[in-house]
């Protein structure tokens, strides 16, 4: 049995798989202001309108362009190991395997769509891409694809990452792209929000206002906004994770896949890898597919779904999503790129619609999962990683439990190379546990009242 199973570059999938095609009930459209929905002329001054028609498509396979496959080809196709340093550890009969997207140039799956999102700016005359970064994962992968393209690159980091990883700036500068810390008194939206809470940790809600706002108000046209999750489009392009997971298990005769696990922040590394598994489920496959989100930011687990803004400053349509509301500043857990308010529309349909069961984990657990990776499997998984990790661990000790020769896919989304300052701190008991209390909740769910309510109607049998 090999550790490593390869792909060739004349393997790589060819297409993108749209998931919005097949979930039993279709999409519901984002609304704008007036609570109508948006058309994609409006969202025409934000995202090139080559990308809006990959956003708003219902064509279930999209062709990947030849000029995008050959930039992937820079790290894809990424390999599928099999955990059996874990597996001993655990003394589990489950098989566990994890996709690897660690070998990036930027450190994790980011790159998957950075990619595709610069060429196709490229493509229709753009000059300049702004956007937002939690951890600094997507910042450095955009960054590191404007410079494959030609593209220049504006970053809005949240603050408190900004100040936790420094050389996650450097990265970015690099690639050529400018890292600025969010909120920054650059933008209006920034400028509010520092007037009102000058030494706020920041969010990716208010990082996400910035940086559409610097992108709508260049004069020069020649600017747009770039997101590095939960739309539709980034969903889309991050299946070539799970594409290739396929087609990897299929090469070693591995014929079933009972879990499928990714941690989620917007949900795009989850969705990557598992909505080509979703669609096996649709037709009657019996899989588990979680994904896994830290208890201090239970946006699926706990927050309605919801008619909400993507960032703090209402600059974006209302998404129907899980929500944790669009003011709602997470506590700092080291985790940044799961500490977003709100979820992937596809992925929150998906867990309405009962296909997905979502999971969250506590911060302590999470990094006890990823130091026992990193001593049995050698990888220093990312923060966020670590989420995906700690589910892939009870899940084999389920299976263990039940005495069940279970095959168990995650989602390796990133390293931790330079997220060292968590386990630091984890090793020096400075982490603590926090679950998000019932009251806070209840506070973020006043946000909701008085916007227009997504249906929770499902067709589906899950
Ligand atoms: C390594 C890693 N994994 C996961 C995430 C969460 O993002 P998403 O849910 O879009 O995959 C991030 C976000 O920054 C990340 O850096």
């Amino acid at each position: 049995m090999p550790v490593k199973i390869f792909l060739n570059e004349d393997e790589i999938p060819r297409q993108w798989y749209n998931l919005a095609a097949d979930l039993p009930t279709p999409p519901q459209p984002p609304l704008g202001p007036d609570g109508n929905p948006v058309s994609p002329d409006m969202l025409a001054p934000v995202f090139p309108m080559n990308l809006i028609e990959q956003e708003v498509s219902q064509e279930r396979w999209i062709d990947i362009p030849e000029e995008v496959l050959e930039l992937l080809y820079k790290y894809r196709p990424s390999p599928l190991h099999r955990a059996f340093g874990l597996e001993k550890a655990l003394g589990t009969p489950a098989k566990i395997y994890f996709k690897n997207e660690s070998v990036s140039p930027a450190g994790s799956h980011k790159p998957n769509t950075a990619i595709p999102q610069a060429w196709y700016n490229k493509q229709f005359g753009i000059e300049k891409l702004t956007t937002e970064t939690g951890a600094g994962q997507w910042g450095s992968a955009l960054s590191f694809a404007g410079a494959l393209v030609g593209l220049d690159i504006e970053v809005f980091m949240v603050r408190i990452s900004f100040d936790q990883k420094p050389f996650r700036k450097v990265m970015m500068e690099t690639w050529g792209g400018k890292c600025v810390p969010s909120p920054s008194p650059k933008t209006q939206a920034g400028r509010d929000i520092l007037a009102k809470m000058p030494d706020t940790p920041g969010s990716l809600g208010i990082a996400i206002s910035e940086a559409v706002e610097a992108a709508v108000t260049d004069p020069s046209g020649k600017t747009r906004y770039s997101l590095g999750s939960v739309l539709n489009h980034v969903m889309l392009h991050q299946t070539i994770i799970g594409l290739e997971t396929k087609k990897q298990l299929e090469k070693i005769g591995e014929k079933r896949v009972d879990v499928v696990i990714g941690c989620a922040g917007g949900g795009s590394n989850f969705a990557g890898l598992a909505f080509p598994f979703v669609s096996d489920k649709i037709n009657g496959a019996d899989i588990d597919i979680i994904p896994v989100e830290p208890k201090s930011c239970p946006t699926m687990t706990r927050a309605p779904f919801a008619y909400d803004h993507g960032d703090t400053a209402k600059m974006t349509p209302l998404l129907p999503m899980h929500s944790l509301g669009h003011n709602f500043i997470p506590p700092p857990i080291h985790a940044g790129g799961l500490r977003y308010h709100g979820m992937s529309p596809l992925v929150s349909q998906a867990i309405v619609e009962g296909l997905l069961a979502p999971r969250a984990v506590h911060q302590l657990d999470s990094y006890e999962s990823a130091v026992l990776f990193a001593r049995t499997e050698g990888i220093i998984v990312a923060p966020e990683t670590s989420h995906a990790v700690a589910a892939a661990i009870d899940e084999a000790k389920k299976a263990k439990e039940e005495g069940r020769k279970k095959v168990i896919v995650f989602s390796l989304s990133g390293h931790g190379l330079m997220d060292l300052l968590g386990y630091q701190k984890y090793f020096a008991g400075e982490l603590t546990n926090y679950s998000l209390p019932e009251d806070e909740l209840k506070k973020s769910e006043e946000i909701f009242a008085d916007l227009p309510k997504p249906s929770t109607a499902k067709t589906g049998k899950w």
